[in-house]
């Protein structure tokens, strides 16, 4: 099928089982633009939470297939393809995650929506990066906390707010390969540009920013500032939102890591989130599958974190 007869189907389909299409700014142009609605991971649960279809398609990775499924266990929760993982997730294992916690009492249990619902069944207030400084300001000064599992947005929090949050030592495979040598040799190229960073990459890169903070800010700083030039580090999918909402400006992709003296590679991209494409789309819409399955007993107690995030984030 050609690229739009695919989506004309897509919509057709999309009418035809009452779905409604979430994609993360991480996925392809293509995928963005046919989607109901686009977002970053705190904006896309809010909406999963709210969403009145029969069947929630999520373009994104399984972990926010899960989410979906926690706040609307009710709805059908698809997702184009089921080997969408996460690098970040998986590094933070739930049966040692579990120990863990039990081997701290007395501490309040953070996690990073980036986690299985396994995870977040150990966890009392679930973060994202667009909400996370506020949620842990909310909380006593000398609150024992135990962040999970992203180490880099632990220590930016850290950092910012003076705590010593006890950190899994987690990562993302994508954010953990922007290094200063790319983003400097890039400010000597672009003087002017300023420098937007996500908290998940490490942190002297978080040091060179101009602006931290998740996908949604960063596209809202982008749009709204009077600079022209940007350089992002963070996934380039950004860039396709970042054009579209600004289309006189100019963004530079960040590449992932310096190669022999020059700066030549743009593959700063998720190989999880690029496993969505339209055909796929096309043919979960159309078999109604894969479908994201939770154990109950996981979703009433991870429903818990999600929606104390929920609650705090208003
Ligand atoms: P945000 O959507 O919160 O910016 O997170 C980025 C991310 O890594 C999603 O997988
Ligand atoms: Fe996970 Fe990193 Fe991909 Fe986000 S960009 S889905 S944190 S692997």
């Amino acid at each position: 099928m050609d690229k739009q007869k695919l989506i004309e189907e897509i919509k057709r389909l999309k009418e035809e089982k009452n779905a409604v299409i979430l994609a993360h700014y991480y996925t392809i142009g293509d995928i963005q633009d046919i989607a109901d609605f686009v977002g970053d991971s705190l904006a896309l649960a809010q909406q999963a939470a709210k969403s009145t279809a029969d069947v929630i398609v999520m373009c994104g990775v399984h972990f926010m297939g899960e989410t979906c499924k926690i706040l609307c266990p009710e709805k059908k929760v698809l997702v184009p393809d089921l080997e969408a993982g996460c690098s970040l997730a998986d590094s933070c294992p739930a049966e040692d995650f579990g120990a863990f916690v039990k081997a701290h009492p007395g501490y309040t249990v953070l996690s990073y929506v980036n986690t299985t619902a396994a995870v977040k069944y150990y966890t009392d207030i679930v973060v994202t990066s667009g909400n996370a400084l506020k949620i842990v300001n909310s909380l006593p000064k000398d609150e024992k906390i135990i962040f999970a599992p992203d180490r880099n947005l632990g220590s930016y929090i850290n950092a910012v707010t003076g705590r010593e949050m006890l950190l899994w030592d987690g990562a993302c495979h994508v954010h953990e390969q922007f290094s200063t040598e790319a983003i400097l040799k890039l400010k000597e190229e672009h003087p002017n540009a300023k420098v937007l960073v996500h908290p998940e990459c490490k942190r002297p890169v978080v040091l060179l920013a101009d602006k931290v903070g998740s996908t949604a800010v960063l596209l809202k700083f982008a749009v709204e500032d009077d600079c022209q030039e940007f350089i992002v580090a963070t996934e380039s999918g950004i860039l396709h939102e970042m054009m579209r909402q600004a289309p006189q400006k100019s963004f530079i992709p960040v590449p992932p890591e310096v190669s022999e003296g020059s700066i030549g590679c743009s593959c700063n991209e998720c190989a999880y989130m690029r496993l969505n494409t339209l055909e796929k789309l096309y043919n979960c819409l159309q078999k109604e599958a894969p479908e994201i399955f939770v154990d109950e007993e996981i979703i009433e107690r991870a429903k818990l974190p999600i929606d104390r995030m929920l609650e705090l984030s208003k």
